[in-house]
């Protein structure tokens, strides 16, 4: 009873001496702070290495720059929250390493629409060009904007020079995938090019995707497709939730 009164007591020196009482404050909240902040920087990384996630093809990375452009990200977000709703709509939630290539990340903070993170292989590209062309085309009740505009030639001699600034910033694209980068974008957009294995061996697992009759020259909207195919698809999260003993 008498050492429980001494404390308060000694306490009471603080409750009656606001600049001490800050003080004291000031140095649990810094040791809390440290105890924090100080085991990451003893970290090499803090995202967690995950099977098949690769660099963005040039195709891939046109249409990405696209997406930016165009604000999609105003209206869609690519972040699955680990929740029940939000996986049971969406599909696996999201992995820090599934946007570790991306310069900026498109996670998002506003869906208007639909999270995109796993819409990849969800539509045929056919579907996707048509809704990005007129979406009440296949969506009667759809809000989204119309983007006809994106029928229009890509610039594919910009594409190198973004490789190399993506190299830059640590993303792993090789000296040899930048100086092939717009040749491997055009291969991609054409299932019949002699290239395809090789550029299959820098980007493995990328698909051919078909720009049609535009092949020889791609539109903005065959690399905002191609984009838009491969979200979510390079991780197998089955692989990855037997790995974690997740399910
Ligand atoms: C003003 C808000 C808005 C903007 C901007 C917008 N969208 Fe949408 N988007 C929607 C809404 C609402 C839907 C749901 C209705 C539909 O499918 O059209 C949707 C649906 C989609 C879907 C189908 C998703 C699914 O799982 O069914 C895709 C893909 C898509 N948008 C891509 C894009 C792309 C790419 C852009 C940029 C070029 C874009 N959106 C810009 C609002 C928007």
């Amino acid at each position: 009873m008498s050492s429980a009164n001494a404390i308060w007591k000694k306490h009471e020196f603080f409750e009656k001496h606001s600049i001490i009482l800050l003080i004291g404050i000031l140095i649990v909240v810094a040791i809390g702070g440290l105890i924090e902040i100080v085991p990451l920087f003893y970290l090499k990384s803090t995202v967690e290495k995950v099977e098949g996630m690769r660099p963005y093809t040039p195709l891939e990375l046109a249409g990405r720059n696209i997406y930016i452009r165009e604000g999609c990200y105003l209206c869609h977000s690519q972040m699955i929250r680990p929740m029940r709703d939000e996986i049971e709509r969406y599909g696996h939630f999201s992995l820090a390493a599934e946007s570790m290539y991306d310069h900026p990340f498109q996670w998002g903070s506003k869906r208007t629409g639909p999270d995109l993170a796993r819409v990849g292989g969800k539509y045929s590209d056919e579907w996707h060009r048509e809704h990005l062309k007129d979406p009440r085309s296949v969506v009667p009740t759809s809000i989204m904007p119309a983007y006809p505009w994106l029928t229009k030639p890509l610039d594919t001699h910009a594409v190198a020079a973004d490789l190399k600034a993506n190299q830059r910033i640590g993303v792993p694209y090789t000296d040899e995938m930048i100086l092939k980068a717009r040749s491997d974008l055009l291969t991609q957009a054409d299932p019949d090019d002699a290239a395809m294995d090789e550029f299959q061996k820098r980007y493995p697992g990328a698909l051919p995707r078909d720009a049609g009759p535009a092949r020889k020259q791609p539109t903005e909207l065959d690399a905002l497709v191609a984009y838009l195919q491969v979200l979510g698809t390079m991780v197998d999260f089955k692989l990855y939730d037997a790995k974690k003993n997740l399910r």
